[in-house]
């Protein structure tokens, strides 16, 4: 089965919400109290970025006998719930034709849109919604039907089935499918025109635990800006978050696109996997062909092109100041250019300073028709913009303002963009994806993971015409995870022998996520420069590895109540929201002692030993051995460093120590594999080692 499956983008406007209390099924929850916190949403903005990628990157390709795909005959009959715009019912990937009957344990409705046997379940809540905000306006309407089309993106990047024939203006195209196709979708429809309010919200994961679903994908986040910090647990999607753990249910979030800044990954509660986003290795190709017949290879990353063959006269932005200061004009910052001169005409542009999207601005406002745009080194992430352009290398624009110097009326065509595949390097981080540290809790590690997230064509609403869209964000990446989480559980069924636990499918997805990009470099920034796991957290997602990750990091339910007692919770209150017993006196000290498979330590003063777990998940005995990579500046012991084991299930226990060598405020980075020759299981190692003395401890 061929395909190229698709995702989009995350936002910023934000809206202060006051939570209604209206809701009935709150009443499960135990939280009213906490409800009074201020939450303020992010939608999501479809900006930055470009070319998208794939579950098994377009070709022709067949699935291989031993992949997830196949072990799991994609994903069916897993659920699969979707809480977030609503649904376009009619997107041919929700075509129910090959299903059998829904599953008998299927207790979820179907109100107000055609259901069938792919699209079993989809409900709407709006009670707090209309309770704070007054009734729905247009063009909403009181059904699951989605108008805004991000959840009809992400259910089909999550569990689309193949659609041939997939593209936006005849790019990208291709087999469109989600990343567990046979699986059932049940939708909670949750946001309003851009707007969720907490009572729904929750109603809404509460709804889909009892309805049955398998793996829950949020795509909502708060902007992380607005102090004071949403504790966890103040937070909607971290309480429903936690209930859904403890039925067995993995909860796959976005992690933002506030970047490239740090300290702005939100959705950062240990118990949910935090995802980021990054770019595939499509790319839309485009030439220059100069009046003088010169051609030149570029990409393009507009959203628009122009007539096919058609020349345009074509100037130096430098030749068409409008400023004195002619370095601004070359740059094309905003306002540089005379509108008079720029009027039909392509522009060569320098690189530098502002972005591609704003030097495009600047030529389409004064009057130009498209741009060539010098950019060195080939920036995906910051190189689209909404007039036709085409982006070439250093020497290309050399040779083109040579063409523009000797000639009397220079011109050029661009020629119509090809979609083309293997692009270097790939993926690169997205320059909007959020970042941590974690604001809350620097101890733990946030995002999780990357996915493709970069330039994702998948379905959209039939609003527009086009039934599939391009959309970038750490939205489009999350349902990428949310597909694989759905096939490995799958593959260990909640009540099955080898039952998973929501930890162990979360660690299996981020103990075999790639640092390497597809030049066996390190994952690269969207400036070229080496990401961090900051960024990437363990890595990009490898799907087929996750299904046997050798060792898993487990935890539970309790272990992470107890955990909140690091971050100042009593154990009373834990307790009244969570209803779990947690006691803080035992519990664990310090956030990276909770066994997650990563580490985080902040303000690392000497010395510190921190323990973690495994659990054996292969199937004959194995030994593993543990390779360091230390942050520069911090050595790194572990003890022992060989786990032998026999059988499945069996844990063992390892301590690793962390020495400040080179004292710095910067955190740096390195990691841990344990590998048995066959699997490597990988964690990553953020450090902060403010000293080489230690403190005493009290
Ligand atoms: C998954 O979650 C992300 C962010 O948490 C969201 O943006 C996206 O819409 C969700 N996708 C699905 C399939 O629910
Ligand atoms: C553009 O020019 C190329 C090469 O000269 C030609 O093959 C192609 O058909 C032309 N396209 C259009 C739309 O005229
Ligand atoms: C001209 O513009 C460039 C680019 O913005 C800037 O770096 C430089 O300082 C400016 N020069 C003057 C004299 O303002």
């Amino acid at each position: 089965m061929p395909q190229e499956s698709l995702c989009s983008t995350a936002t910023a406007d934000s809206m202060p919400l006051l939570p209604s209390l209206s809701h009935t099924k709150l009443l499960h929850w135990k939280v009213r109290i906490f409800l009074q916190a201020l939450l303020v949403f992010v939608k999501l903005r479809p900006n930055h970025a470009i070319v998208g990628i794939s579950w098994s990157r377009g070709r022709a390709r067949k699935c291989p006998q031993n992949s997830l795909w196949s072990a799991t005959n994609y994903g069916q009959d897993i659920i699969v719930g979707v809480i977030d715009t609503g649904i376009w019912p009619e997107s041919p990937g929700f075509d129910d034709s090959v299903f059998t009957p829904k599953p008998t344990r299927w207790k979820g409705t179907c109100v107000g849109v055609p259901c069938n046997k792919k699209l079993i379940g989809a409900q709407y809540f709006l009670r707090g919604n209309e309770a704070q905000r007054g009734p729905i306006k247009p063009p909403e309407q009181r059904s699951p039907r989605d108008v805004a089309g991000h959840g009809t993106h992400v259910a089909s990047t999550a569990a689309g089935m193949p659609v041939s024939g997939a593209n936006k203006d005849g790019q990208a195209s291709g087999v469109a499918k989600g990343g567990a196709p046979l699986a059932r979708l049940a939708i909670y429809k949750v946001i309003w025109n851009e707007v969720v309010v907490d009572a729904d919200l929750l109603a809404a994961i509460d709804a889909a635990l009892t309805d049955g679903v398998d793996v829950i994908n949020l795509s909502l986040g708060k902007k992380i800006s607005t102090a004071p910090y949403f504790a966890y647990l103040q937070d909607a999607l971290s309480i429903g978050g936690f209930h859904a753990v403890q039925a067995g249910v993995p909860v796959i979030v976005a992690g933002g696109n506030e970047g490239p800044a740090g300290y702005t990954v939100v959705n950062i509660a240990p118990w949910v996997l935090t995802v980021a986003a990054s770019t595939v290795d499509r790319y839309i190709s485009s030439y220059v062909v100069l009046g003088d017949n010169q051609v030149f290879s570029g990409v393009s990353w507009s959203r628009s092109s122009l007539p096919a063959n058609r020349s345009y006269p074509l100037v130096y932005a430098a030749d068409i100041s409008a400023v004195s200061n002619i370095t601004a004009a070359t740059l094309c910052l905003p306002g540089t250019l005379n509108l008079a001169k720029a009027q039909g005409k392509i522009v060569l542009c320098r690189s530098g300073q502002n972005d591609g999207d704003d030097k495009g601005e600047t030529v389409r406002r004064a009057g130009g028709a498209g741009m060539i745009m010098e950019n060195p080194k080939n920036l995906r992430s910051e190189a689209k913009s909404s007039l036709p352009a085409t982006h070439v290398g250093s020497k290309a624009a050399e040779a083109i303002y040579d063409y523009i110097q000797r000639t009397q009326s220079p011109v050029v065509s661009l020629t119509l963009g090809r979609t083309q595949l293997g692009y270097k390097p790939a993926p690169v981080m997205g320059s909007f994806s959020s970042r941590g540290p974690n604001t809350i809790t620097p101890d733990i590690l946030k995002p999780d993971v990357t996915a493709p997230g970069v330039e994702i064509l998948a379905a959209w609403t039939g609003l527009k015409g086009s039934q599939f869209e391009f959309e970038s964000g750490t939205s489009m990446a999350s349902p990428h995870v949310t597909g694989v989480a759905a096939l490995l559980r799958s593959l260990y069924p909640r009540n099955a022998r080898n039952a998973w636990s929501v930890a162990a499918i979360t660690s299996a997805i981020m103990t075999t996520a790639t640092i390497q990009d597809n030049e066996k470099s390190i994952i690269k920034d969207y400036n070229f420069r080496t990401a961090t796991p900051f960024q990437f957290g363990n890595g990009h997602i490898v799907p087929n590895a996750a299904a046997d990750p050798g060792l898993v990091y487990g935890a539970g339910a309790q272990d992470y109540a107890e955990f909140l007692c690091t971050t100042g919770y009593s154990s009373s209150t834990i307790q009244q929201v969570l209803g779990v017993a947690a006691s803080c006196n035992t519990a664990i000290r310090r956030g990276c002692d909770l066994n997650r498979p990563s580490v985080a330590i902040s303000n690392l003063r000497g010395q510190i030993s921190v323990w973690r777990s495994v659990t054996f998940v292969g199937r004959s005995p194995a030994t593993f051995q543990i390779y360091i990579s230390e942050p520069p500046g911090v050595g790194v012991r572990a003890n022992p460093s060989q786990l032998s084991f026999t059988s499945y299930g069996e844990t063992a226990w390892f301590q690793l120590s962390f020495t400040v060598r080179q004292p710095s405020s910067d955190y740096s980075f390195g990691w841990f594999v344990w590998s048995d020759g066959i699997r490597q299981v990988r964690s990553s190692i953020a450090v902060q080692g403010i000293s080489t003395a230690s403190v005493a401890v009290e």
